[in-house]
Order: structure tokens, then C-alpha cells, then sequence
């Protein structure tokens, strides 16, 4: 099973990707986690990401294609891959068509995650990630147990760099202008569903859950 997530910054691809991986037992693949641990490790990759992930921009295709097209590569994607954050641009989207159909596959369910704009800055301000494991909270709709700590591993928890409001809504801009553009992409393929991701976590995962069987 091979699953695209879409959706605005902050509409939950994230939290929904991690639940998927963990029923279906596939990996959950994020772009944006591989650069934020390469920015931690402070490798050469992770000081170009950081560049233009901390002003909201796009990394640049050429960095971003390549590093998930050898992820998927690895053993563990044999059977299938939740992808979030990936792909983002169509040249993006194009590169995986192409890369799937050389092996004679395709993707299976592009999910867009629905939720207007209003809701995002909301969302994106009271988020918290775990430093250590990545886990995410949002202060007010899904808190860990106790404040600033993580539930799974106990390390702290930090306000994203690109979650200040400024940069959110830049990011807001860069996702109407290249990244919504895949809803009609997925739509052509005749893979695209879409789940209305206002709802609780909860209930937005039933929603997945009845679309992926
Ligand atoms: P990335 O890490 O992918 O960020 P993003 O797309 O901006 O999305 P987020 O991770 O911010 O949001 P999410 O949809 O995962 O929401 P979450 O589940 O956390 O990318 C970061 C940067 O890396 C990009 O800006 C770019 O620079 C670069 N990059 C990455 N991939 C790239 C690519 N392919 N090409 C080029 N550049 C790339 O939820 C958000 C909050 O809401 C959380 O606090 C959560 O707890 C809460 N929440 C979730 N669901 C609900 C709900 N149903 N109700 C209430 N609250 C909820
Ligand atoms: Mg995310």
C-alpha cells in the first residue's frame, strides 16, 4: 500500500501518517522529519534545508527528490510507505510517477487532509514536538500528559522554528501556489480522497481508516 498525504502546513499529515504507519505496519516517510534530523546532526544536507525552511520556502527539488527517492529504496518500503510531505511540487509528483512506473507501480491513495486556513495558525502555534523522538502535541487539542514533556520518552518538548506566525503564513502562500496544485494531479490519476481534517484525531483517522479498508 502506497500512501500520499496532502494538505496545508499544519493540517494534521503528520499526525494521521504516524497512525497509518503504525496500523498498516508500513514506514512513515517524512520529508521534513529527514531534514530536521540532518539540521540536528548538523550535516551538509541539513544546513542547506534549514536555509530556506526557516524563511517557509520550498527546498529546492533537485536536494529534495533524491533523498526520497533512496529512502523509498531501502528494504523496509518493499510492501508499501505512507509519505507525508512528499511530494509537493509537480515536477516532484512527476519524478515518483516515473520512478513507480519504471518498477511497474503506482500510487495507490493520495489524501488530502482538508483545512482552511483560518484554523492553520492556530493550529501551527500550539504545536509542540518532542526534541528526542519527533512526537507531536498541540497544547490545547491533543496535550501531553505533562506540560512541555513528552508521553513516550520523556524528553522536552520545543515550538517548531517555522511555526512563528510570520512563517507560517508564508508557508501558507508557498502551499496554495505550488503544492494545491497536486489535488487535481492525484485527481487525474483517480486516486485522490479527501477527509475533513477540522475534525478530531480521532475521528479524521476513522475517516482514513474507511477509505484504505
Ligand atoms: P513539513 O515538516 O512537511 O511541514 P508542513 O507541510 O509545513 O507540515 P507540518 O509538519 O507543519 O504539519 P502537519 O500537516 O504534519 O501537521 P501536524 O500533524 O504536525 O516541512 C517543513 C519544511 O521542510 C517545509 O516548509 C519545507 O521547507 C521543507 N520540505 C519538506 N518537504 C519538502 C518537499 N517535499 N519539498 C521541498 N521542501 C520540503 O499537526 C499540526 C498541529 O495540529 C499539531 O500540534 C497537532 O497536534 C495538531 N492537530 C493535528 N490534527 C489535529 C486535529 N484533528 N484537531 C486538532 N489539532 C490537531
Ligand atoms: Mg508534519
Amino acid at each position: 500500500m502506497k500512501i500520499i498525504m496532502l494538505g496545508a502546513p499544519g493540517a494534521g499529515k503528520g499526525t494521521q501518517a504516524k497512525m497509518i504507519a503504525e496500523k498498516y505496519s508500513i514506514p512513515h516517510v517524512s520529508t521534513g522529519d529527514i531534514f530536521r534530523a540532518n539540521i540536528k546532526g548538523q550535516t551538509h544536507l541539513g544546513m542547506e534545508a534549514k536555509k530556506y525552511m526557516d524563511e517557509g520556502k520550498l527546498v529546492p527539488d533537485e536536494l529534495t527528490v533524491k533523498i526520497l527517492l533512496d529512502r523509498v529504496a531501502n528494504e523496509d518500503c518493499k510492501d508499501g510507505y505512507v509519505l507525508d510531505g512528499f511530494p509537493r511540487t509537480i515536477p516532484q509528483a512527476e519524478v515518483l510517477t516515473e520512478a513507480l512506473e519504471k518498477m511497474g507501480d503506482k500510487i495507490d491513495y493520495a489524501i488530502d487532509v482538508a483545512v482552511p486556513d483560518e484554523n492553520i495558525v492556530n493550529r501551527m502555534s500550539g504545536r509542540r514536538a518532542c526534541v528526542n523522538c519527533g512526537a507531536t502535541y498541540h497544547i490545547v487539542h491533543i496535550p501531553p500528559k505533562t506540560e512541555n514533556i513528552c508521553d513516550k520518552c520523556g524528553s522536552e518538548l520545543i515550538l517548531r522554528d517555522d511555526d512563528k506566525p510570520e512563517t507560517v503564513l508564508n508557508r501558507l502562500k508557498i502551499y496554495h501556489e505550488q503544492t494545491q496544485p497536486l489535488i487535481d494531479y492525484y485527481t487525474e490519476k483517480g486516486v485522490l480522497k479527501t477527509v475533513d481534517g477540522t475534525k478530531d484525531m480521532k475521528d479524521v483517522f476513522a475517516d482514513i481508516v474507511s477509505i484504505l479498508g
